[in-house]
């Protein structure tokens, strides 16, 4: 067997604890899958005061130096599993000029630098590999990388982030409302004590963008993502949603579309019970996929958590392990060969769900429908509810397929009609399946 290939980790939180765990756990399969041993040798944290039991006894030095780590010729791979932009990124860049493989989990750094960390990759003739970064465990960076390359996808859906999948089945199963779910998910020690990322679907648009980025071969930035979160979800929304046959899920969603470019989103969708992303509930992860050859894939699993996560990252430092072996880096490097035109929100097209707060009197339905109407909206569906406590009434209406600008028109007059109280929300419903 051949030299031992050394290991630098950048931070030893929650994956990265996994990470040990894993290297460990599965030492022997790991040894012979390579055909060398890996061995950790150095660990880069904060705080080196705080007890890591994991890490005790094994002749892992911890630092909280990064030139400890950067500067040991030994070092032949960097882990970065600290998270945030900064200083991930000038250490994985300053790693890759150092002339080490760099393998992260930072979906912060891949979507928004993405760019810089391939150029310097290729440069130097090193690997950079990103697996866990979207999805925690579910392989679904390498099927686009590589199993899925004889395709033209023109469609990838996910359900990318944990903490509101499980807050939205939550509210389907138990009816609870936002905020008693979202106090469940931040106790459970999904949701940060600050939510935001999550549930305001920032999250789900940096994954969004590393899926499209690779489905599409174009690069798809951040800012490139419209992005609406779950905070302006009721358990009033969800029943009708139950009641009408349809689940409603934060959708991560990326279109390919010769006439239309691509179309890249993060927001609540209805979702047919029969869809096959309609039964992955709580922190659970899953990505659809639809090709031109394979048809519709799905990858399901564990989208967060220190071992399933661990698992992608220690596969990546498998395959760069590989490579070191052979001496050939970078063989599949950014994908992005071509820079494809965006398409502009309001040109989208979907079917919507409104609901609104109505005067409980004759003729209010026509009002409403005739708005809609103006603005080129036309209806599949209209249900009226008298609210009993008032003489209110509530109607929900469903589109069919109309561009944005269209149903953002009819909004606009529909809030202004004197019978019209309150727009209580818009939400997009996925007919696309038939
Ligand atoms: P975490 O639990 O907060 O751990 C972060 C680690 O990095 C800690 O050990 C911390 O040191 C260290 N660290 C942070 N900033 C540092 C700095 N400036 N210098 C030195 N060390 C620093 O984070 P995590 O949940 O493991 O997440 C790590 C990465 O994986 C993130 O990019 C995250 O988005 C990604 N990810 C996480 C999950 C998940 O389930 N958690 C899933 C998929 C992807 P101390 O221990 O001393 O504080
Ligand atoms: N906050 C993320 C989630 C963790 O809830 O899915 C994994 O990126």
């Amino acid at each position: 067997m051949g030299k031992t290939i050394k290991l630098g980790l950048l931070g030893s939180g929650t994956v990265g604890s996994g990470v040990v765990k894993v290297l460990e756990m599965n030492r022997r399969e790991i040894t012979e899958r390579v055909g060398r041993p890996l061995e950790l040798k150095k660990v880069l944290v904060r705080d080196t005061g705080k007890k890591r039991p994991f890490l005790e006894g094994k002749g892992i030095e911890i630092t909280d130096d990064i030139n400890a780590i950067l500067q040991d010729p030994d070092i032949d791979i960097v882990i970065e599993l600290m998270g945030g932009l900064h200083p991930a990124r000038e250490y994985m860049l300053r790693a890759m000029e150092a002339g080490k493989h760099v393998v992260t989990a930072n979906k912060d750094v891949v979507a928004q630098f993405g760019q810089d960390m391939f150029d310097t990759s290729e440069k130097q003739d090193v690997d950079f590999l990103f697996e866990a970064s979207v999805g925690g465990g579910i392989p679904i960076i390498a099927p686009l990388k590589q199993c899925l390359t004889a395709n033209r996808i023109t469609e990838i859906m996910g359900i990318v982030n944990g903490t509101t999948n499980y807050m939205l089945t939550k509210m389907s199963e138990d009816g609870c409302d936002y905020a008693t779910v979202l106090k469940e998910a931040q106790d459970k020690g999904y949701a940060e004590a600050n939510p935001s990322a999550d549930v305001d679907g920032l999250d789900a648009a940096r994954k969004a963008a590393i899926l499209a980025s690779l489905a599409f071969n174009t690069r798809v930035q951040l800012e490139d993502v419209s992005v609406e979160g779950i905070t302006k979800i009721t358990p009033e929304d969800i029943e009708y949603a139950t009641d009408l046959g349809y689940v409603i899920k934060l959708l991560a969603v990326g279109k390919d579309s010769e006439a239309d470019g691509v179309d890249v989103r993060v927001h609540p969708v209805f979702l047919p019970k029969s869809h096959p992303l309609a039964s992955v509930n709580g922190v659970f992860n899953a990505i659809f996929v639809r090709g031109n050859a394979i048809g519709e894939a799905m990858f399901y699993g564990q989208g967060a958590g220190s071992l399933p996560t661990a698992s992608a990252v220690v596969s990546d430092v498998i395959d760069v392990a590989r490579d070191i072996i052979q001496g050939k880096f970078g063989r599949v490097g950014c994908t992005c060969y071509e820079q494809k035109r965006l398409c502009p929100l309001e040109k989208t097209v979907s079917s919507y769900y409104v609901r609104l707060l109505v005067d409980d009197k004759p003729g209010v339905l026509g009002v409403i429908a005739t708005a809609f109407g103006d603005a080129g909206v036309s209806l599949k569906s209209v249900i009226q509810t008298s609210l009993k406590v008032t003489d209110h009434a509530e109607i929900v209406a469903i589109t069919h397929p109309v561009q944005h600008a269209k149903i953002e028109e009819a909004l606009a007059v529909l809030k202004d009609l004197p019978v019209v109280d309150e727009i209580r929300n818009m939400i997009r419903v996925d007919n696309e399946r038939g």
